[in-house]
């Protein structure tokens, strides 16, 4: 019988401070703890490097603790610093064994859409659009508050424009705004989208969109003048997307 207490933690958590963005894992064998939303992402112990994450397509190391010591903790990568690398990308986390903290660690937590999530999405869905084929897809992503309600969602097509995915729809309910999820839920579609660039729009007279989009870094690249009912500009907005995903 194991004797270390991080032997049986059942679950890591990953806090990104800078956002208060959290992956959870749930432990699946002795050596690998999977992502929650994305179990194909998992954190493992690797036979060299220890505790490490790697992308399972191309292999590539993508996350590891900061210090080396928690590298061969016994059980379980131990709790502190943890660093990722997507591309051009890096960020720094904090991994701690159990679920999040009650709090700010759970006050936003993003995960692929589920059929179970529609109707709570119907409930303040400004758009069009199929979500129902996009869930199916696993091309929606909600994010739940700390409640666990759905709090938003945001939608993508994968080769929506020029062959490049299309962030299509963003919206998040109306009494959960400016808190957060709108750029929790843009970061998490930049993260998973795969191409050059991840693509949009809005109307020229949306000044909440417009922020995000340059808060996160987005470029306005061009623009319909006149394409709206209303007779506004439809803006386009761009950004680069880590490398692994280039296609
Ligand atoms: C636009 C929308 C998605 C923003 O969602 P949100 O969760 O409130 O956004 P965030 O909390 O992440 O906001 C991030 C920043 O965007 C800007 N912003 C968001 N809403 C804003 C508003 N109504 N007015 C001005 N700036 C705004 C702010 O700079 C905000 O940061 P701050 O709160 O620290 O000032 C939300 O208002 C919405 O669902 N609107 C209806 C649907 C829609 O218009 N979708 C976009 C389609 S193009």
């Amino acid at each position: 019988m194991p004797t270390d207490p991080a032997a049986f933690t059942a679950c890591l958590t990953l806090r990104r401070p800078l956002d208060g963005l959290v992956y959870r894992f749930r432990r699946v064998d002795p050596d690998t703890f999977a992502r929650e939303d994305r179990p194909e992402l998992s954190l493992r112990r690797h036979p060299m490097l220890g505790w490490s994450m790697h992308d399972p397509l191309s292999g590539e190391l993508t996350g590891r603790p900061w210090d080396d010591a928690q590298r061969h903790a016994p059980g379980a990568p131990a709790p502190g610093v943890w660093v990722s690398r997507l591309g051009a990308k890096s960020h720094v986390y904090e991994l701690t064994h159990g679920e999040p903290p009650a709090g700010e660690a759970e006050r936003i937590r993003i995960r692929l859409a589920q059929p179970g999530d529609l109707a709570a999405i119907a409930a303040f869905d400004a758009f069009n659009g199929d979500r129902a084929a996009e869930v199916a897809a696993a091309t929606c992503l909600v994010a739940l508050d700390g409640t666990g309600q759905v709090a938003g969602y945001a939608s993508w097509t994968p080769r929506g424009l020029l062959g490049q995915p299309f962030l299509a729809y963003l919206c998040v309910r109306p009494e959960a705004r400016r808190q957060g999820h709108a750029t929790s839920l843009l970061q998490a579609v930049q993260q998973q989208a795969r191409g050059r660039w991840l693509l949009s729009s809005t109307e020229d007279w949306c000044a909440p969109m417009q922020t995000l989009f340059q808060r996160l870094g987005w470029a306005r690249c061009g623009a319909l003048l006149g394409i709206n009912r209303d007779g506004s500009a439809e803006w386009f907005y761009r950004v680069a997307l880590a490398a692994r995903g280039r296609g």
